[in-house]
């Protein structure tokens, strides 16, 4: 798919950021960064490498152990994250187009995401100076007190979905807790990383406190994850690159949290709201196109109500419009990369080969309005069972899994016989269940009777495979902390110097 190189020459080239300057890559390179819905490159992305990550860690590293940084109050780094989150909800209507120009997703939704996303900075903004140790009570002739310091150099390695918002959770509480940060877009969404970073200087942080490089994983994030100055790396992605990035970090013991995704159960019971249940459904897999690591991608519906739930849900969602992102009308936009269109219609053979009947799609959407992008038919399987790879495997598309269950403790445990636990969602109106099943149920976040909620106050991560650590909320700060204990003696004399006690 090589662009000719004249109409290459007429695309906007966009730089890294490095140490308070837009920079090209050490080797000059660029790659091409596509519209998803003409499925065509529109944009040029220097293209980083170990080089370009060591230039952007050891800035960093200035930043974090000399010049003004090290030097703000918590109440002064407050500030300075306060007017962030101020520049971004000015800029946010701008910046929400520039991702779906990237990205591909829904204007609605990119522009409510950019719209939401100065709360993370002034949450974490007004977090900043409460963080406080304590005073410990000691046995011995001694005062201790704790102090919560920052770890230094983090890495954020960003996913193609949502790249300003998972930059945001990611950047404000690491801020917050005066750390310096490397971020490392995705290499199919790096545009709006790079105009966000601009608001990042024009807020009035230091140089090299926020750097951006860009490029592939393996040439631009493998030398980050690498370098032995980078103390912690936040990652939301796959959870094959999240093992690797895990087992990387070992060998320095870096910090790591991972945001890995999942396979979600969303049960609907006899007894919900079937009116909200089916809006509850849709939203869990069609909304971003199943592109969400909370995607409610497996549906288990109560078998009393199965085949009357699976017709209204059909009904429904065979009505969703799909088409050009930018309209605000559109329902449903395309696939954000040409790599993640190809693996989801592989899955939609995969169902089929399983025996699973599709009732709703079920290929490629060839219909005028989405032209030559890449667009996927909102797919809905029905007869499937637990422990065939469409219902354990992370698709991340919009390809809805049916399967039936008898009673809670059947919904129970095929809810749980994943690999993965970052969310489920559970329809009823009897309120004892709502307690028993949020209880019972594996997962990071339980929603009843709405899915995909969120909140920059809510702690957000996954059970087993889907994670570890949270972002959001007040815990999300303390990943980017380390305790240290300080003794004061009271003691007139040190006691016996050859016996600690
Ligand atoms: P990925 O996990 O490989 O990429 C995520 C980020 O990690 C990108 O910035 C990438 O450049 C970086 N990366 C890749 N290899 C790296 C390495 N060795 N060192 C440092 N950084 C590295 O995911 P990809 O290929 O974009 O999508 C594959 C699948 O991941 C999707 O089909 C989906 O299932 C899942 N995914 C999950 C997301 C979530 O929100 N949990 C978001 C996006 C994708
Ligand atoms: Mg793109």
């Amino acid at each position: 798919m090589a662009t000719p190189m004249k109409a290459r020459d007429t695309f906007p080239k966009l730089k890294m950021y490095i140490d308070g300057e837009f920079v090209d890559s050490a080797s000059g390179d660029w790659f091409e960064s596509f519209d998803p819905y003409t499925a065509k490159p529109w944009c040029l992305i220097a293209r980083g490498n170990a080089e370009d990550a060591d230039r952007a860690v050891k800035a960093a590293d200035r930043a974090f152990t000399s010049g003004p940084w090290p030097a703000l109050n918590a109440s002064q780094r407050g500030a300075l994250l306060r007017r962030l989150g101020d520049l971004v909800a000015e800029n946010a209507e701008r910046l929400g187009e520039l991702e779906v120009k990237d990205n591909g997703k829904l204007l609605s939704e990119m522009a409510a995401q950019l719209r939401y996303a100065p709360s993370f900075y002034h949450y974490f903004a007004g977090l900043a100076d409460k963080i406080e140790g304590a005073v410990i009570p000691n046995d011995k002739a001694a005062f201790t007190y704790t102090l919560h310091e920052p770890l230094g150099v983090c890495a954020a390695i960003i996913p193609w979905n949502s790249p300003l918002l998972l930059t945001a959770w990611k950047l404000a509480p690491a801020l917050a807790a005066g750390n310096t940060v490397v971020v490392k877009p995705s290499e199919y969404t790096s545009a709006s990383t790079l105009e966000f970073v601009k608001l990042i200087e024009q807020a009035g942080f230091p140089k090299g406190v926020v750097n951006v490089v860009t490029g592939f994983g393996p040439e631009a994030g493998q030398p980050l994850i690498e370098h032995p100055l980078v103390r912690k790396v936040a990652f939301t992605g796959s959870d094959r690159t999240g093992a690797h990035i895990y087992s990387e970090a070992a060998r320095d013991i870096k910090r790591v949290s991972l945001e890995l995704g999942g396979k979600s159960p969303n049960i609907v019971f006899a007894d919900a709201n079937m009116d909200n249940a089916v809006k509850g459904a849709v939203s869990g897999i069609f909304a971003a196109t199943g592109q969400t690591c909370v995607a409610g991608s497996r549906l288990l519906v109560q078998r009393s109500v199965h085949d009357e739930f699976v017709e209204r849900l059909v009904d429904f969602a065979r009505t969703a419009r799909m088409g050009n992102p930018m309209e605000l009308d559109t329902q449903v936009g395309p696939v954000t990369n040409l790599p993640q269109y190809k693996k989801v219609l592989g899955y939609i053979d995969v169902a089929k080969g399983e025996g699973a009947q599709t009732v709703l799609g079920g290929g490629k959407a060839q219909r005028p309005e989405c032209g030559d992008g890449w667009f996927v038919e909102p797919t809905i399987f029905t007869g499937v069972r637990n422990d065939m790879r469409i219902a354990q495997e992370e698709v991340f598309g919009p390809v809805l899994s049916v399967i039936p269950f008898t009673d809670d403790d059947e919904a129970v445990a095929i809810g749980n016989d994943v690999v993965f636990g970052l969310a489920a969602g559970v329809w009823t109106e009897n309120i004892r269940r709502a307690f028993t099943m949020a209880r019972r149920l594996q997962a990071g976040t339980v929603w009843v009777n709405t899915y995909r909620a969120l909140s920059y106050t809510t702690p957000f991560g996954g059970y087993k495979r889907s994670g570890l650590g949270r972002e959001l909320g007040q815990e999300a700060i303390r990943e980017y902390l380390q305790t240290k204990s300080v003794w004061i003696s009271t003691a007139e004399e040190v006691a016996n110097p050859f016996v600690v006690g």
